[in-house]
């Protein structure tokens, strides 16, 4: 059993556990100064090797509110990756200076990858578009601290539901909780993929997919808005066709129930038009805040050592097996086992959740 408490995967934790971190983020909110020297002499390295505003600076703001320091890079061309190095390397030299990990990295299940060699926790805070758990927490936190609820809600996810790493983690999440129903608005190209309606389902939880915003406006506890992910297209074409297609404005907000609030994980582009900001429902703003105590909690959680994670890998190694997402760790990295969960003639990736038939 590996006793490092890593968090890849939202999931990684247990929805106890994911409580306990929004309970320690309100105790911080309240009383911040009583944690102000809570991880002196700890260090934090963040690896960012895609481009980050709000996790990068409030994971570093975190810790140094913590009183810990921080190590890293934010671009890896300063660093020996411009010389080759591969993930392996970095990570176990990185992991060896840092109490505590965070990493982002556009290929998905790279940070599935990291921890396989890490000497220290490894906190995934980005894998392409896969999972992005730190989010999820941030947002679990807003709708606990705006709701008061983690149940009985009725969530809209709208935009780029396919890249959307953010909105996969999440959907996962809400999943765990009784009485939650998603409402998902995308084109027929963005959806969300398989393997998150796949588990929906079998949380028992329930989905409609829609075209329109203004077909799920009014039955909406909350609306999690998205951006078209630009980077994550094979060809500016295909972006060119999707973007600007959803747009939250104030017309479309006169739609949605008094109580309903506004998600976003931000940046935006121009899927909310700024006129929205001024809406007391519009959750964005203060969602990005909520997300630096919420890395408190969780830091302060994990270097602790309260929590043991599960294995990281569980299922069969097969090297003569490739998995079929061209953005899959697995095909950089050629080092790393392939190793796969298989259920009846499908093998499940388990970097990135890609299925295969076999
Ligand atoms: C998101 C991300 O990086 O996935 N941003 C964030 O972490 N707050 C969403 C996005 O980039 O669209």
């Amino acid at each position: 059993m590996n006793k490092i408490p890593h968090l890849i995967d939202i999931n990684d934790f247990t929805p106890d556990q994911w409580q306990s971190i929004l309970s320690l983020a309100h105790e911080i909110m309240s009383a911040p100064m009583v944690y102000a020297g809570a991880c002196r002499g700890k260090i934090m390295g963040t690896l960012f090797y895609e481009p980050s505003t709000r996790t990068q600076m409030s994971f570093q703001t975190a810790m140094l509110r913590l009183g810990g320091g921080i190590i890293g890079f934010d671009n890896p061309s300063n660093s020996s990756v411009a010389k080759g190095e591969n993930l392996k390397d970095t990570t176990k030299i990185v992991s060896g200076y840092s109490d505590i990990l965070v990493m982002r990295h556009p290929l998905e299940g790279s940070s599935k990858a990291a921890a396989l060699t890490a000497e220290c926790p490894v906190i995934n805070a980005g894998d392409g578009g896969h999972m992005h758990p730190t989010q999820t927490l941030t947002d679990l936190l807003t709708l606990r601290e705006e709701k008061g609820r983690l149940t009985d809600l009725t969530v809209g996810f709208c935009g780029d539901l396919k890249n959307g790493r953010t909105v996969h983690s999440l959907l996962k999440a809400l999943s765990c909780f009784d009485g939650n129903k998603f409402i998902l608005v995308s084109t027929p190209e963005l959806k969300v993929p398989t393997y998150i309606k796949d588990y929906i389902s079998a949380s028992c939880k329930s989905y409609v997919e829609y075209h329109t915003l203004e077909e799920a406006l009014p039955q909406l506890d909350v609306l999690y808005m998205t951006r078209i992910q630009r980077e994550r297209f094979g060809s500016p074409e295909e972006y060119e066709k999707q973007k600007n297609v959803y747009c939250l404005d104030a017309r479309k907000m006169k739609l949605a129930p008094k109580e309903m609030i506004v998600m976003h994980p931000l940046p935006r582009v121009d899927e909310i038009a700024v006129e929205v900001d001024d809406d007391p429902r519009a959750m964005y703003f203060k969602q990005a805040n909520y997300g630096m105590y919420v890395r408190m909690a969780l830091i302060l959680c994990m270097t602790d050592y309260k929590f043991t994670s599960k294995p990281l890998l569980k299922g069969s190694i097969m090297n003569d097996v490739c998995c079929t997402n061209p953005k899959c760790i697995t095909h950089t990295e050629k080092y790393l086992p392939h190793s796969f969960i298989r259920s009846g003639d499908v093998l499940e990736c388990e970097y990135c959740d890609e299925r295969i038939l076999v």
